[in-house]
C-alpha cells in the first residue's frame, strides 16, 4: 500500500520556525514517508520547496522542486561553494501573502545525503540555488522576511 498525505504547514509567528533543526541520522521508512508527505504538501500548495520544520519536524531536510533536476531531497546539507550574489523575488509557504526581494548566491554547490543516507554533491543554479538557500535557512530558524531588501 502506498499513499501520500497532506500535512499542515505551520505559519510565521509559530515559534518552531525559529528553532534550529537537528541532523538526521534516521533513514528508515518512517522518514521516507515523511519526505513523501512533504513533497505532496509542497506540490498541493504550489510551492517549489519545503523544509521539515515547516511541517513541524525539526530535522535538517528539505524537498526542492528544481528546474534542472526535478524533485531533489536534501538531507543534512552543507554549502561547499556559493557565488553570483543577486537579488530576486521570493515567497514562502509559511508566510502566505508576503513576497519580497532577497540577496542570495545564484550558484551554490551543496553536499547532502539522500533518503538512503548516500552522500551527493550537486550544483544548483539560478532559481534552484535560491530555493536551496531559502530551505537551508529554514533549518537554522531564518525566514526570507528577515532578509528583505529595499
Ligand atoms: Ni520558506
Amino acid at each position: 500500500m502506498f499513499y501520500m498525505a497532506r500535512l499542515t504547514i505551520i505559519k510565521e509567528g509559530n515559534p518552531l520556525l525559529r528553532k534550529h533543526s537537528k541532523p538526521v541520522d534516521d533513514f528508515s521508512p518512517r522518514v521516507h514517508e515523511l519526505l513523501d508527505d512533504m513533497q505532496e504538501t509542497m506540490l498541493r500548495a504550489n510551492g517549489v520547496g519545503i523544509a521539515a520544520v515547516q511541517v513541524g519536524v525539526l530535522y535538517r531536510m528539505a524537498v526542492l522542486l528544481t528546474d534542472e533536476f526535478g524533485i531533489v531531497e536534501i538531507i543534512n546539507p552543507i554549502i561547499k561553494a556559493a557565488k553570483n550574489l543577486r537579488v530576486a523575488g521570493e515567497g514562502c509557504l509559511s508566510c502566505p501573502g508576503i513576497s519580497g526581494r532577497v540577496r542570495r548566491p545564484h550558484l551554490v554547490t551543496v553536499e547532502f545525503q539522500d533518503r538512503n543516507g548516500q552522500p551527493h554533491t550537486q550544483t544548483f543554479r539560478g532559481r534552484d540555488a535560491v530555493c536551496c538557500g531559502h530551505e537551508m535557512d529554514h533549518m537554522d530558524g531564518i525566514l526570507f522576511i528577515d532578509k528583505l531588501q529595499n
